[in-house]
């Protein structure tokens, strides 16, 4: 059973996300979609209303699983059995940060590898990011985001 962890913090899952869990669930058996609990980063979204939105939009992908997690990565991979971490690469900026994360991973622990995916071409400039600023000054992100997401975003801005 080949498990692979996409880790991110997920605020909120965009339809760049999706593409990359729809390729990486094909790529393995189990692919777990872990939201990082990240207490540097100021988020938009909880933890469990970012579950709850990955949740109602990857119904149907049957072989993957939403979690949570906090700490290192590489020791929740270990835990969950993974052979690999997949993250998701749209253009040169991502690749510093990247190229550290996975040496760094990889320094931690040889046997997990971190697999990357470019982006889907339609999904180069999406990013959760620009998802939150668009959606604070209310501008249009269906676009960008599934419809369930986007209600909740303008929600969040009303
Ligand atoms: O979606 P993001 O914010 O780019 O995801 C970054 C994330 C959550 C994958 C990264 O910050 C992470 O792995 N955090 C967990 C703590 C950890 O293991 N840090 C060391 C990485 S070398």
């Amino acid at each position: 059973m080949r498990v692979a962890i996409y880790p991110g913090s997920f605020d909120p899952i965009t339809y760049g996300h999706l593409n990359i869990i729809e390729r990486g669930a094909r790529l393995f058996d189990k692919l777990v979609i872990a939201v990082a609990h990240n207490v540097k980063k100021q988020s938009l979204f909880t933890v469990e209303e970012r579950l709850d939105m990955i949740r109602e939009t990857t119904q149907d992908f049957p072989n993957v699983e939403i979690d949570a997690f906090s700490g290192l990565l590489i020791d929740y991979a270990n835990s969950k059995n993974a052979c690999a971490v997949l993250r998701g690469l749209r253009s040169l900026s991502d690749f510093d940060f990247e190229f550290q994360m996975a040496l760094m991973n990889h320094r931690l622990n040889p046997d997990i590898e971190t697999v990357f995916l470019m982006t889907g071409e339609e999904h180069l400039f999406v990013a959760s990011q620009l998802v939150r600023e668009l959606g604070s000054f209310g501008g249009d992100i269906s676009g960008l985001v599934p419809p369930l997401v986007h209600d909740r975003v303008k929600e969040k801005f009303k």
